[in-house]
């Protein structure tokens, strides 16, 4: 098999890089391990950036994301008993756009599937080799047989957990991380969300949001430590402490059945270069963000935009300038985005290590930004998403 693209991992990184190269007539091939039930139902994040948005409108996938999903236009902060609402459209003169990230990957899979280009499921990439020599190939395996895909770029789209950051030499390769001592205890719960927008709440007893699916499922998160066992987190008990740290006057929480209850690690991570020779790396592949700020699923749209133009170059005018650039452009985003996730986790978490100054300090930083404009501006112009360049995508 020979494609021009071969991209592993349909993940939202590599279902949208595929629609935007088909869409240019660049023939793709997108390999993915699990089946497309299994990528259909992964619950993560479910918050759109507004530029982000307005790109998938714009490349003809946005129809069922307008009809369904919930437009916001601010977030609620809640802490030491007060409830401050950061206004993002009188701010920044935009909003965001609750859709969940499977909903997304459903949609994106369809128009793949409608488009006649190659997806194929559990087809899992093994190895990727020759991206130095100008030749790269990927080993896939399909059942018990091992296929060779020829192409003439590589990219890497197959999450924290893939093969293909390996694929860089090790020597040539950095990597930045962080451990948070938390992780957040998740729950779908069928269950009218007790508020219209999504609230970020500090407290005590450590950090809980309050999100959303639509007008009645519910997505609602605590603070708990790394390796918590689900099973000592029975649902009566979830509802309990949601209700403790999420709790102001005159607020309910609505309780409903949980259908899903699931962990999530906190963790930044970040690999330099994103590229090398004929292969590039896109989306969580190259970097993690913690959950606090809903950012990961944005940043891997961002890398995307920055790919698709240098290919569109390589391919059309076989240039190659768009491709060199790619890991700096990329990373002059990421960073900006990391700091952004990170400064929201380390803002409404309690460490279980802080001191007392340090809890102090936390609600000192939250009352500052609660009576500063300027503070709350910054807030929503990286919440609501750092300008995404989509010229030469967009037609
Ligand atoms: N071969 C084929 N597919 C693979 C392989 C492999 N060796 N390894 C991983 N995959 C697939 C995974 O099964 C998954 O479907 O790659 C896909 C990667 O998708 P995501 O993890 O969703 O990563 P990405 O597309 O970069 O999306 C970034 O989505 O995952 C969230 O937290 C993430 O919100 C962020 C955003
Ligand atoms: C979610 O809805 O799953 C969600 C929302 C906001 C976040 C993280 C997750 O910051």
């Amino acid at each position: 098999m020979r494609t021009q693209v071969a991209i592993i991992g349909a993940g939202p990184a590599g279902l949208l890089l595929g629609h935007l190269l088909h869409r240019r007539g660049i023939d793709t091939l997108i390999l993915e391990r699990h089946s497309r039930s299994y990528i259909e139902r992964r619950i993560r994040a479910g918050v759109l950036e507004h530029d982000v948005a307005e790109l998938f409108a714009a490349v003809g996938l946005g129809e069922r994301m307008r009809r369904e999903g919930l437009a916001h236009g601010g977030i609620h902060l809640r802490f030491a008993g007060q409830t401050v609402r950061i206004d993002f459209r009188s701010l920044v003169g935009r909003g965001i756009l609750v859709y969940g990230q499977h909903e997304l990957v459903k949609d994106l899979v369809r128009a793949r599937l409608a488009s006649g280009a190659p997806l194929w499921f559990e087809a899992e990439a093994v190895a990727v080799e020759g991206h130095c020599d100008g030749r790269p190939e990927v080993r896939v395996r399909r059942g018990d047989r091992i296929e060779t895909v020829a192409a003439e770029v590589v990219a890497g789209c197959d999450g924290f957990h893939g093969i293909a950051r390996a694929a860089v030499p090790s020597s040539l390769r950095r990597e930045y991380q962080k451990q948070y001592p938390y992780a957040w205890l998740g729950i779908l719960a069928r269950a009218a969300p007790a508020s219209d927008e999504l609230i970020y709440a500090c407290h005590e007893r450590g950090f809980a949001l309050l999100s959303m699916r639509s007008p009645t499922l519910s997505r609602l998160y605590i603070q708990v430590p790394p390796g918590t066992d689900l099973a000592a987190w029975p649902d009566e008990r979830v509802w309990e402490e949601l209700e403790l740290r999420l709790s102001a006057p005159g607020f309910r929480l609505e309780r409903g059945e949980v259908v899903q209850k699931d962990l999530t690690r906190m963790r930044s991570f970040v690999v330099e270069p994103m590229r090398w020779g004929r292969l590039v790396l896109a989306g969580d592949a190259a970097h993690i963000v913690p959950p606090t700020g809903a950012k990961g699923l944005n940043l891997a749209v961002a890398d995307v935009t920055h790919l698709a133009r240098a290919l569109f170059a390589f391919f059309e005018e076989g240039r190659e300038e768009g491709l060199e650039a790619y890991s700096r452009l990329c990373l002059e985003r990421v960073w900006k985005v990391q700091h952004f996730s990170w400064w929201m986790t380390q803002m409404l978490h309690r460490a279980p290590d802080a001191s007392p100054f340090d809890h102090r300090r936390q609600l000192g930083e939250l009352a500052a930004l609660s009576a500063s404009r300027a503070a709350q501006a910054w807030l929503a112009e990286n919440y609501t998403g750092l300008p995404l360049d989509v010229s030469g995508i967009v037609d």
